[in-house]
């Protein structure tokens, strides 16, 4: 196992809040001075295996390691892969982590990056696992932030449409919460709000927070608007993602009552849910805010390519006699993995995706 060896980035709480603000710091720095950087990476190689489509988080850590004089590998169609001969998670990750200096992964179960890294001969990069979490578009908000709003504390954010399967709202709320005086309104049908885990972490943080189904009651109030798609290829029938599709529009009227500072966020890629017309509103920072997600992937791979002292990947103790309730965890694809708990919230919780824990005999 290669646990107390490599500077993982599995969930950004993983390390203290002073560890994000250097990559922060190191991205803005990036951002203002590229051509500092040009060789800090040279003859480094990143892999980027990636189960499920994605285009900025996927070509924004190519172009950082490029543009930091490395190069890259990987594959964005795991069936041209031998993952389409049934090759497991552990095997691929030995092997490539054995061919790159790190590895950044995104894949449709959730808990997976932290089961590659369990193997993983260098650094492994979460870069989205199922609905869970996705740390380098947090790191990329949070840097967006920085930038735009220059704090990270004091702010009343609200996080609008798919709260239960987008996995950049988990981390973004996990992290925010972290700062002071930060607060949240919750905007959503009821169907999709917010995991169980959030709304107890957020109990938990003291921060203020509530639900909201109206965006329109929510935004005169709102420092920061986090506009999100739903999520089609996480809901169980397609009847239940047209029930949900069209529910939250972002239009040029509703910014109207938006305050004249509101910065308004989205992970990206948008559908429908924020009007075209709103792009040039100069309160529109998405665009801006994928371009500072590149440069604070150069920052980040920076550091973990520094070697420091890692953050412990594993924090629980196994007990065979539970399992994970969530179907999508990675422990119920690969059979291999420990089943292995943490305590969070007076829960016991699955140590790979922070859903709770049953007893086998339930099962
Ligand atoms: C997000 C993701 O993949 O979770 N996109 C991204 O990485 N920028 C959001 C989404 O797909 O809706």
């Amino acid at each position: 196992m290669s646990e107390q060896t490599y500077s993982h980035l599995i969930d950004l709480n993983d390390y203290p809040v002073d560890w994000w603000d250097k990559v922060i710091s190191l991205g803005a720095s990036i951002y203002a001075h590229p051509q500092r950087y040009v060789q800090a990476c040279a003859g480094k190689i990143m892999a980027t295996l990636f189960y499920e489509p994605s285009t900025r988080t996927q070509m924004s850590f190519q172009s950082a390691m490029i543009r930091l004089g490395g190069s890259i590998i990987g594959f964005d169609n795991p069936m041209s892969s031998s993952v389409s001969k049934g090759e497991n998670i552990k095997d691929t990750t030995k092997v490539v982590s054995t061919y790159s200096d790190i590895l950044i992964i995104r894949h449709p179960m959730a808990g997976t990056a932290k089961a590659a890294a369990l193997t993983a001969e260098c650094p492994v990069v979460n870069a989205g696992d199922g609905g869970h979490l996705h740390p380098t578009q947090t790191l990329t908000d949070l840097l967006t932030l920085k930038m735009e709003k220059g704090r990270l504390d004091h702010l009343t954010v609200g996080l609008c449409g798919d709260l239960l399967y987008g996995r950049t709202v988990h981390s973004l709320i996990k992290a925010l919460t972290c700062y002071p005086d930060n607060q949240f309104v919750l905007i959503s049908t009821p169907e999709l709000q917010v995991p169980d885990y959030i709304i107890k972490l957020l109990r938990d943080s003291g921060c203020a927070f509530r639900t909201e189904s109206s965006l329109d009651e929510a935004i005169g109030e709102l420092d920061v608007l986090y506009m999100t798609r739903i999520q089609r290829e996480r809901f169980a029938s397609q009847a239940d993602y047209l029930a949900q599709k069209d529910v939250y529009r972002l239009t040029e009227e509703k910014m109207q009552r938006a305050k004249p500072d509101l910065a308004v966020l989205h992970p990206l890629p948008r559908v429908d849910e924020i009007e075209i017309a709103v792009d040039d509103d100069p309160r529109a920072l998405y665009f801006r805010q994928a371009q500072y997600g590149m440069y604070v992937r150069m920052a980040l791979i920076l550091r973990l390519l520094e070697s420091e002292t890692p953050a412990p990947l594993l924090r629980g103790t196994v007990n065979s006699s539970l399992r994970c309730v969530n179907p999508k965890c990675i422990t119920a694809q690969e059979h291999y993995l420990p089943h292995q708990f943490i305590q969070a919230g007076g829960r016991t919780v699955c140590e790979f995706c922070e859903e709770q824990a049953v007893p086998v005999s339930l099962i």
